[in-house]
C-alpha cells in the first residue's frame, strides 16, 4: 500500500480524521511546535489563480507579512487590502520573477515616496526550492516616517482584510497548458507558515484590546480587535465619541495631544446632543455640540435660553429645572400675542418677565385701556381706542369714559355716549361747569319748556 501519494479533499467534513496531516488553510497559523513543517497548506494541483484571504474581526494596523513556501514561492502574486470589510480593495505590492511580463506597467521601484506601489523581484526566485520566505512590510525601513500619526500613515495601515493572490506558478519549463494530468499534477502553491503582524487599530484612544463580544478563547499570540476605549470615546476601534460626548469632532489622539472628545454642555436640560460643524466654524472650533430635546422650556444648542412665552427666573440658577417660569401677560393687550422679556439684559433694555403692552394698553399684565382709551381687545392693533369724547361735555382731567363700554362721563347737564348734546330741555354745550343750560323759556308763550 503505496501511502505517499493520496486525494486529499478539504472539503471532506470526515477529512480530518481521515488525513490528521491535511493541509487545510489552519495548517499556515504559525506556531512553535518542532515538528511544524508536518503541517501545511496546500492548493489544488495545476491551479494557477489562488486567493488566500484573511478576515479580520474589526480594524487592524498592520505592518509586516511573512510566508515560508513549502515549494517554490510562486512566479507572480500581490497582497491586497481593505480597510471597509472587503467592500474595496488596494494594492500594497506586486511581487513576480519577472514583473513586466506579469504585470506590465506597474515600476519596478526603487519606491520615492514610502506608499508607492511596485512589483518586487527580491522574492519570485525559483530558489531555494522549499522554505522560501515572501517579506511584505508596510512601512518599508528605508523610510523615515515624519510623523507616524498623519491620516496617510495611519490609512496605509489600516486593514480589515488581507488578501495574498498567487497568479503564476513557477513549472521549470513545463508548459500548464499541456493538459496532461502528470505535467498539471506536478504544480501547486504550499505554504508551511503565514506570519501577520499588526496592533489592535484604536486611533490612538486605547492602550489595550479585548476579543470582540462572542470570542473569548484565549488563543496564544492571538491580539484582538476590541479597543478598550478611553478619551470619551466608543466602538471596535474608539472610532467614535461617546455618547453626549459631541462638542468636539472626533478626531484620532496625535502623539501626547489625546484629542479627547468632549462632552456638550446643556445645563442639565438635556441628556442628547450632536456635533455640528457650522456651528462649531463660527465659534473658532470651540464648541461645536448642539443640545437635542431640551426640557423644563429651555430652547438653544446649549439649552441656555428660555422658549417663547416663558422667562428666565432672575433668582434661580441656569442648570434649575425650574429657571423657566410662564410669562404672566394678557395676550389680548400684549405684542406678540404675550410673549415676555425672557432676559434681563439694561443695555438693551430687556427685563426678564416683563410683558410689552399695545400702543393703548397699560398694567404690569397688560391688561388695562390707558386712560382716554376702551374695549381692550386682540384683533385692535393698538388694544384699545379712544374714548372720542366731547370735551365741552366731559370734566377736563380724569378718565373721561368707561374702559369696558367707552360711555363718555358727562358734565352734569350733558348726555349721550360721547357727551355732545344738552339733557332734554337744556341747551347750548359749552366749557361752563355743568355743560349746557336750561333753555329757560317763558311758560307763557312757548309750548313747552
Ligand atoms: C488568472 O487570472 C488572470 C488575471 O485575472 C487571467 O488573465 C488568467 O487568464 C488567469 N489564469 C487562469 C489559468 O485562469
Ligand atoms: C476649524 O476646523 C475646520 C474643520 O476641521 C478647519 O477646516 C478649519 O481650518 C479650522 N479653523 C480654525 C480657525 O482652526
Amino acid at each position: 500500500e503505496d501511502k505517499k501519494c493520496f486525494i486529499c479533499n478539504s472539503e471532506d467534513p470526515f477529512h480530518d480524521t481521515l488525513n490528521p496531516d491535511s493541509h487545510r488553510i489552519e495548517n499556515v497559523v504559525t506556531t512553535f511546535d518542532p515538528n511544524r513543517l508536518k503541517l501545511w497548506w496546500q492548493s489544488e494541483n495545476g491551479l494557477e489563480n489562488v486567493t488566500i484571504q484573511l478576515n479580520l474581526e474589526a480594524e487592524f494596523h498592520f505592518t509586516h507579512l511573512i510566508m515560508t513556501f513549502k515549494t517554490f514561492r510562486p512566479a507572480a502574486m500581490l497582497i491586497e487590502r481593505s480597510s471597509d470589510f472587503g467592500k474595496t480593495w488596494q494594492v500594497y505590492r506586486y511581487f513576480a520573477y519577472d514583473c513586466e511580463s506579469s504585470f506590465p506597467g506597474i515600476s519596478t521601484g526603487p519606491m520615492k515616496k514610502v506608499d508607492d506601489i511596485i512589483c518586487d523581484s527580491r522574492y519570485s526566485d525559483i530558489e531555494p526550492s522549499t522554505e522560501g520566505e515572501v517579506i511584505y512590510r508596510v512601512l518599508d525601513p528605508a523610510f523615515r516616517i515624519e510623523d507616524p500619526y498623519s491620516p496617510r500613515i495611519q490609512n496605509l495601515l489600516k486593514i480589515t482584510n488581507l488578501r495574498v493572490k498567487f497568479v503564476k506558478l513557477h513549472t521549470l519549463g513545463d508548459n500548464l497548458l499541456d493538459s496532461r494530468m502528470e505535467i498539471r499534477e506536478k504544480y501547486y502553491y504550499a505554504i508551511y507558515d503565514m506570519v501577520v503582524r499588526g496592533n489592535c487599530f484604536c486611533y490612538g484612544h486605547a492602550s489595550e484590546c479585548a476579543p470582540v463580544d462572542g470570542f473569548d478563547e484565549e488563543v496564544e499570540g492571538m491580539v484582538h480587535g476590541h479597543c478598550m476605549c478611553r478619551h470619551n470615546t466608543k466602538g471596535l476601534n474608539c472610532e467614535q465619541c461617546l455618547d453626549f460626548y459631541h462638542d468636539l469632532p472626533w478626531r484620532p489622539a496625535e502623539g501626547r495631544n489625546s484629542n479627547a472628545c468632549k462632552k456638550c454642555n446643556c445645563n442639565g436640560h438635556s441628556s442628547q446632543c450632536h456635533f455640528d460643524m457650522a456651528v462649531y466654524m463660527t465659534t473658532g472650533n470651540a464648541s461645536g455640540g448642539v443640545c437635542d430635546d431640551c426640557q423644563h422650556n429651555t430652547v438653544g444648542r446649549n439649552c441656555e435660553q428660555c422658549k417663547p412665552f416663558y422667562f428666565q427666573h432672575p433668582e434661580r440658577d441656569l442648570r434649575d429645572p425650574d429657571v423657566c417660569e410662564p410669562c404672566n401677560c394678557d395676550p389680548a393687550g400684549s405684542q406678540n400675542g404675550g410673549i415676555c422679556d425672557r432676559y434681563t439684559d439694561f443695555s438693551t433694555g430687556l427685563i426678564a418677565g416683563q410683558c410689552r403692552c399695545k400702543l393703548f394698553v397699560e398694567g404690569e399684565r397688560c391688561d388695562l385701556c390707558k386712560e382716554g382709551f376702551y374695549g381692550l381687545s386682540a384683533d385692535d392693533p393698538a388694544g384699545c381706542q379712544s374714548c372720542a369724547c366731547n370735551p365741552l361735555g366731559t370734566h377736563p382731567g380724569g378718565n373721561p369714559c368707561d374702559s369696558e363700554t367707552g360711555n363718555c362721563y358727562c358734565k352734569r347737564l350733558v348726555t349721550g355716549k360721547q357727551c355732545s348734546h344738552g339733557l332734554p330741555e337744556h341747551w347750548g354745550l359749552s366749557n361752563d361747569m355743568d355743560g349746557c343750560r336750561p333753555c329757560d323759556c317763558d311758560q307763557g308763550g312757548a309750548l313747552n319748556n
